[in-house]
């Protein structure tokens, strides 16, 4: 099924366009979250200060990053692989220079430059402003590490290159880091502590977007409905902050708020959203404004209460279930999906039919399904036995996705012959006559170009449909 990508295997090159002066070339490539996506924008723009252009061509880099991801081991094995590569090109090109970023980067530290003879410089994802100074020390013959984690930075002063993009929809993260500490996520250990970015900064840049002709805005962050500006400084600070801090303070809700009004023609999103940060403001907020799409991704990684207390996710299955309800209340068309893990330890055959009864209950759109991958370091490798035999692991993970596949398909039907929004952003990766966008519930609508062009949003008329996109007409408004 078309939805179920493989995050760990979506490395791009990103080209940007020419800046006249920069002589040197940057190759820079991203594996994992739509995070990682966007922080080599920011590093493409700090980096264009110090002469380097973007270039997709590996053989013609001066400097080489990859921003990497540590989420699974697989994912790593990738950053691995790849590494291999840039080894094999750096024979014809030995002035090349190899530079980590990311998760891996963090995670691994100075070992890398010890495993990996190719890499030069180690940089972690709250470090990327001493890239200047780092690649200094790698021209002076010096190792370059730094991957120090940091209170405050959020790059809100760094306005992001936008790299291989389709110039109609853009991400901008609102916070970073992630305090949840779930037992078997590796990312509180490589992103550090969670922190928000000022809200006037968020609303410049997604200012700016729409002055380019941008179209729609992703907000990111590990958790985004945890967002809470009250003046800079760490989350779990907030406490200690001042009455006039705290009663001046800008929540999810008000920010989702504050941006839909400021910008009214651009469509926003949101990722991720974690269940038990998930305020019922933010629903009636989003029913509120026409702009924010009706879309949640939602992941609950298990259907068992038990499993989910293992995870240190701070919800039952219950109470999940019940913020179902209220998402189908209160917005009634949104589109929901999940993330979810097969064979996390202890799981019993009862704990994997809890998860399949709960994929019934809410017959999600679409999800991101994974086998249990133990993280060094984290809660659940310290403390837990990875104790579900792989085959077992396998067959439940196979049971979870073909389940997917029978709701999503069901999902894609509801919508023949009925008629959706979709806003156009590329053209179809099946047929070059036909366009491919997305409805607010974000699901791939393509349709035959016509006179149409990529930005417009358009009505379709849905004629067929696949367990993943749907297949129409446009039909032209009544009153155009
Ligand atoms: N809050 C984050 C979650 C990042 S990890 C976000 O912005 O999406 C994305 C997904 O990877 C998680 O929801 C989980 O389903 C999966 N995942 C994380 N750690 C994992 C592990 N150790 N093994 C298998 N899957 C994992
Ligand atoms: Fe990871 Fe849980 Fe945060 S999945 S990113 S620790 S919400």
């Amino acid at each position: 099924m078309e939805k179920i990508i493989d995050q760990d295997k979506q490395g791009t090159a990103l080209d940007r366009p020419k800046k006249l002066g920069n002589t040197k070339k940057l190759f820079i490539e991203s594996y994992g979250c739509q995070m990682n996506f966007s922080d080599s924008e920011i590093v493409a723009s700090i980096l264009a200060k110090e002469g380097y252009d973007t270039t997709t061509d590996l053989t013609q880099a001066d400097l080489v990053l990859v921003n990497t991801c540590s989420i699974r081991e697989k994912a790593e094995q990738t950053v691995r692989k790849r590494l291999e590569t840039y080894n094999a090109v750096k024979k014809t090109n030995p002035s090349m220079k190899v530079g980590v970023l990311g998760c891996m980067a963090e995670r691994l530290k100075s070992k890398f430059l010890e495993e990996e003879k190719i890499v030069d410089l180690v940089v972690g994802p709250d470090a990327y402003k001493d890239l200047p100074n780092l690649l200094d020390e790698v021209d002076a013959g010096r190792e370059a590490v730094n991957v120090i984690l940091s209170k405050d930075e959020t790059y809100a002063d760094v306005a992001p290159v936008r790299l291989g993009g389709n110039g109609v929809t853009a991400f901008v993260s609102i916070t970073r880091g992630c305090d949840n500490m779930c037992t078997f996520c590796v990312v509180p250990f490589t992103r550090g502590r969670e922190r928000s970015r000022d809200p006037q900064s968020i609303i410049q840049e997604i200012n700016a977007l729409a002055a380019d002709g941008y179209k729609e805005v992703t907000l990111l962050g590990q958790n985004v409905d945890s967002y809470l500006w009250y003046g800079g400084g760490l989350k779990k600070d907030f406490k200690n902050a001042s009455e006039m801090a705290k009663a001046t303070a800008v929540d999810f809700a008000q920010l989702l708020d504050l941006v839909a009004q400021a910008q009214p023609k651009l469509r926003f999103r949101f990722s991720t959203s974690n269940p038990q940060d998930m305020t019922r403001d933010v629903l009636h907020v989003m029913a509120k404004h026409d702009n924010i799409c009706n879309y949640i991704h939602l992941p609950v990684q298990s259907g068992s209460t038990r499993i989910l207390e293992a995870m240190n996710r701070q919800h039952t299955r219950e109470e999940y279930m019940a913020l179902i309800d209220d998402i189908k209340r209160i917005l009634p068309d949104c589109g929901i999906s999940h993330d979810m893990i097969a064979g996390f330890p202890t799981e019993t055959e009862q704990d994997h039919q809890d998860t399949l009864s709960l994929m019934e209950y809410v017959q999600y759109d679409f999800g991101f399904m994974f086998m249990y991958s133990e993280r060094p370091g984290t809660m659940a490798a310290r403390k837990m036995e990875d104790d579900v035999p792989d085959p077992i692991k396998k067959r439940r993970l196979t049971e979870i996705i073909n389940l997917q596949q029978q709701h999503s398909a069901l999902r894609t039907q509801k919508y023949l012959g009925k008629t959706v929004e979709v806003l156009i952003e590329k053209e179809s990766k099946k047929d070059a006559e036909y366009w491919s966008g997305r409805t607010p519930q974000n699901t791939v609508v393509d349709f035959p170009k016509d006179h149409y062009q990529p930005g417009d949003i358009v009505q379709v008329h849905i004629e067929q449909c696949t367990s993943a996109t749907l297949i129409g007409k446009a039909v032209e408004p009544i009153n155009a």
